[in-house]
C-alpha cells in the first residue's frame, strides 16, 4: 500500500515538473507529495526561481539546487503546484494538515496556475472536518470562544507566529464555513481553498495520472 502510494505520488510529481517552464516563477508547496515533486523539478534544470510555502521546502528546494527567493515583493507567480488533504468532486479542497495553510493560500492565489498533486487517496465524496485554521496569538482565548468547537494543535507556531488549532463543523456547505472563519477576527487564515482557486488537480492512479478540472479561474 506505502509502495503503491509513493508510486502514485511519483507519477503526479513527474507530471506536475513537466508544466514548469524556462523562465518561470514557481510557488512550491508543502507536504509529502511535493517531497516527491522538489526534486523531480530540480531533475529538469530548469532556469526557474521558486517562493517556499514553509521553511522545510525551502531548505529541501535549496539542497536540490532550486533557487528559493523571499515573498515579499512578488506580486504574481506562474505555477503553483502543492498537495492537498481532501479533494471534493466540486473542487473545494482541505488543507493544513501540515499546518501550512496559510502560505500555502498566499501563494496559491497568486499564481497564475495553481496545480494539485494527490495521490487518489485524496479525492473524497464530501469534504469532512475539523479545519485546519492559523489564529493570531493576540486574543487567542476570545477567538477559540467565538469558533466553538476548537483544538490547539500540539506543534509549533507557524514561520508568521500563529497557532495552529482544528475546527469541528458541518461541510455541507464549504462556501459558507469558509465565509464564516475568514469573517471571524482573530483568525488568520483557514485550510479551505475554493474550486475558483484550483487550476486543476492532477490524481495518481496506479502509475498513471488522471486531471481533474473545476470552476474556470
Ligand atoms: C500543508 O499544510 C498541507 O496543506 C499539505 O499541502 C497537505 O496536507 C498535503 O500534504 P501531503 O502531501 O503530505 O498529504
Amino acid at each position: 500500500m506505502d509502495g503503491d502510494i509513493a508510486a502514485e505520488d511519483d507519477a503526479v510529481a513527474e507530471a506536475a515538473a513537466d508544466l514548469v517552464e524556462d523562465g518561470m516563477w514557481v510557488g512550491l508547496g508543502t507536504g509529502s507529495t511535493v517531497a516527491h515533486l522538489l526534486p523531480a523539478i530540480a531533475r529538469r534544470k530548469r532556469s526557474i526561481r521558486c517562493v517556499a510555502t514553509s521553511p522545510h521546502t525551502e531548505d529541501v528546494a535549496r539542497s536540490l539546487g532550486i533557487d528559493v527567493e523571499a515573498f515579499e515583493h512578488l506580486d504574481r507567480l506562474d505555477l503553483a503546484i502543492d498537495g492537498a488533504d481532501q479533494i471534493a468532486p466540486d473542487g473545494w479542497l482541505m488543507k493544513g494538515g501540515g499546518a501550512a495553510h496559510t502560505r500555502e493560500k498566499l501563494v496559491a492565489i497568486t499564481a497564475e496556475r495553481f496545480v494539485v498533486i494527490a495521490g487518489s487517496t485524496k479525492p473524497v465524496a464530501h469534504l469532512g472536518g475539523p479545519v485546519p485554521v492559523e489564529l493570531l496569538g493576540f486574543g487567542l482565548a476570545s477567538t477559540m470562544r467565538r469558533l466553538g468547537a476548537v483544538t490547539l494543535r500540539d506543534v509549533p507556531k507557524s514561520p508568521d507566529g500563529g497557532v495552529i488549532a482544528d475546527v469541528e463543523c458541518t461541510l455541507d456547505d464549504p462556501a459558507a464555513v469558509a465565509a464564516w472563519l475568514s469573517g471571524t477576527p482573530g483568525v488568520v487564515e483557514h485550510g479551505l481553498f475554493p474550486p475558483e482557486m484550483v487550476t486543476m488537480a492532477l490524481v495518481g492512479r496506479g502509475t498513471g495520472v488522471e486531471t481533474l478540472t473545476f470552476a474556470p479561474r
